[in-house]
C-alpha cells in the first residue's frame, strides 16, 4: 500500500514554518514562488561561506565548489529521468525560452512554421510569437473560451510539413488543468516537430518523469520547486546538438554553457542539490528501500499529488457552493493542480487585500497569462484572484482559507 504524506516531517524541512514573522500566516501564492527547503538554504549558505571562489581550479575550495555544481546536473538528471548532458540551468525560464528562440531561428528557413498556444504564461509564448517578425509563420493553438482548455484534436489541423516546433504548457498558471503531455509529445514526435513544454506550473506538484513524458524540451523554475531562483530546462541531446551555440564561441563543446550565455550562477547551481536533497529526504521518510533516482522521483511525485488532491477537494467544494465566485478551469480536483484562479463578484485585488486581515497570503492580477484572460473575456485589470498551494500546506490552513473566503467574498 502506498504511504500517505507525513506532513509533520514535510513542514519540519521548511524553515519558514519556524519563523515568528510568518507565524499564523497561511501561504496561498505558491504558484508565484514557494518557500525554500532547509536543504536549499543550507547548500546556498555552505557555498557562500566555504567555496565562494572561482570553481574548477586545482585548489580545494574550488574543486569542491565545482564538484557541487556538477553534482547538481547529475542528480537533477537522475530524478527527471533524462541524460546528464540534457540538463541546462539558466537564470529563469523566461530567459531560457528567450535563448532557445534565438537558437532555433538560426536553423530555420523563412516560411517555416511553429505552433504556440494562448494558454501559456507569456514566457513560453511571446519569444516564439516574435519570430513572426523574422520570417517564421506562427500558428495559434487556441483554448476554448469557456473552459480554458486546449483540444488535442485541434493540434493535428495545425501541423504541416513545414512545422518545426510546438510550444505548450504542461499546465497553465491560471487554468490549472494538466494537459496530456505524453500524448501531445507523441503526436508531435510522429510529425517530426520539436515539443517545448512549459512545466513551471506543474513541477511544484512533483518533479516530472520527463523521459516518460517524451518532451524534447521541458522547462521549470526552481524557485517554485523549493529551490534557488534558477530556471531548469531539459533539452534532448539530439535537439541541443542541432542548435547553434549561444555562448562564447570557444564554449561550443561545453554542453552546460551552449544555451546559457549569461554564465552560470555558481552558488545557485550548487544549491539545486538542495531540491534533490529534499526530495531524497522525503523519499527516505516514506519508503524503506534504496530505489533508483527516477523511481524515487515518481514515488515522491505521487505522494505529493495524493496529498494535494485531498486538500484541493474541500476548497473546490466550497468555491463550487458559492454563487458569488467562478472557478476558472475545471472543478474536478483529480485533473488539476492546486493553483486555483477564481473570479469573485467583488474586485479580486480588494479580496486579496481583505484576506490579509485573516492572515492569508494570496494575490490578484493577470499573472503574466494575459492571453488566457483575454481569450476567456476576463478583464486583465483587475484580473483574477489566485489561490495556490503545494504539498507542505496543511488541512488547517485550508480551513483557515475557506473561513477567510467566507468572510471576504
Ligand atoms: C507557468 C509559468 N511559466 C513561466 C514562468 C516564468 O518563469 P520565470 O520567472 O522563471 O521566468 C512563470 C512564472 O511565474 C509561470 O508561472
Amino acid at each position: 500500500m502506498s504511504p500517505t504524506l507525513n506532513l509533520d516531517f514535510v513542514r519540519s524541512q521548511f524553515p519558514a514554518f519556524d519563523q515568528e514573522s510568518l507565524d499564523g500566516w497561511a501561504f496561498f501564492e505558491n504558484a508565484g514562488g514557494s518557500y525554500a527547503s532547509g536543504q536549499t538554504i543550507d547548500r546556498l549558505h555552505r557555498f557562500y561561506t566555504e567555496t565562494k571562489v572561482q570553481p574548477y581550479a586545482p585548489y580545494p575550495a574550488s574543486t569542491t565548489g565545482g564538484r557541487q555544481m556538477d553534482d547538481a546536473y547529475v542528480r537533477l538528471a537522475g530524478i527527471l529521468n533524462v541524460g546528464t548532458d540534457e540538463v541546462h540551468i539558466g537564470p529563469s525560464t523566461s530567459q531560457n525560452t528567450y535563448v532557445l528562440a534565438h537558437a532555433f531561428r538560426q536553423g530555420w528557413a523563412d516560411g517555416d512554421e511553429i505552433i504556440v498556444t494562448n494558454q501559456d504564461h507569456e514566457a513560453n509564448s511571446g519569444v516564439w510569437r516574435r519570430l513572426g517578425d523574422r520570417g517564421i509563420t506562427v500558428k495559434e493553438w487556441a483554448i476554448d473560451p469557456v473552459t480554458g482548455l486546449l483540444d488535442p484534436a485541434e493540434l493535428h489541423t495545425l501541423i504541416t510539413d513545414r512545422t518545426k516546433l510546438a510550444a505548450f504548457p504542461h499546465c497553465s498558471n491560471i487554468i490549472g488543468f494538466e494537459n496530456p503531455v505524453a500524448e501531445i509529445c507523441a503526436v508531435l514526435a510522429d510529425a517530426g516537430v520539436v515539443s517545448v513544454v512549459d512545466g513551471v506550473s506543474a513541477a511544484p506538484h512533483g518533479l516530472p518523469d520527463v523521459g516518460a513524458l517524451g518532451a524534447d524540451i521541458y522547462l521549470f523554475s526552481a524557485y517554485k520547486t523549493w529551490g534557488p531562483h534558477q530556471g531548469v530546462m531539459t533539452v534532448r541531446r539530439s535537439v541541443c546538438d542541432s542548435l547553434t551555440n549561444q555562448s562564447h564561441w570557444f564554449n561550443d563543446e561545453e554542453i552546460t554553457k551552449r544555451l546559457v550565455p549569461a554564465g552560470p550562477d555558481h552558488a545557485q547551481v550548487a544549491a539545486m542539490n538542495g531540491v534533490v536533497d529534499y526530495l531524497d529526504a522525503l523519499h527516505e521518510a516514506h519508503f524503506d528501500d534504496g530505489a533508483a533516482p527516477d523511481e524515487r522521483g515518481r514515488r515522491v511525485h505521487d505522494l505529493i499529488r495524493a496529498h494535494e488532491t485531498a486538500l484541493l477537494t474541500p476548497l473546490l467544494d466550497f468555491l463550487n457552493s458559492r454563487s458569488d465566485v467562478r472557478i476558472i478551469g475545471p472543478s474536478n480536483p483529480a485533473v488539476r493542480v492546486p493553483t486555483v484562479a477564481v473570479l469573485p463578484s467583488k474586485n479580486p485585488a480588494d479580496v486579496a487585500t481583505a484576506l490579509v486581515d485573516h492572515k492569508i497570503m494570496a494575490g490578484a492580477g493577470d499573472f503574466y497569462a494575459v492571453r488566457v484572460l483575454q481569450a476567456m473575456d476576463i478583464a486583465v485589470d483587475p484580473g483574477v484572484l489566485r489561490l495556490s498551494f503545494v504539498h507542505y500546506t496543511s488541512p488547517a490552513e485550508i480551513d483557515q482559507l475557506i473561513a477567510a473566503l467566507d468572510a471576504t467574498l
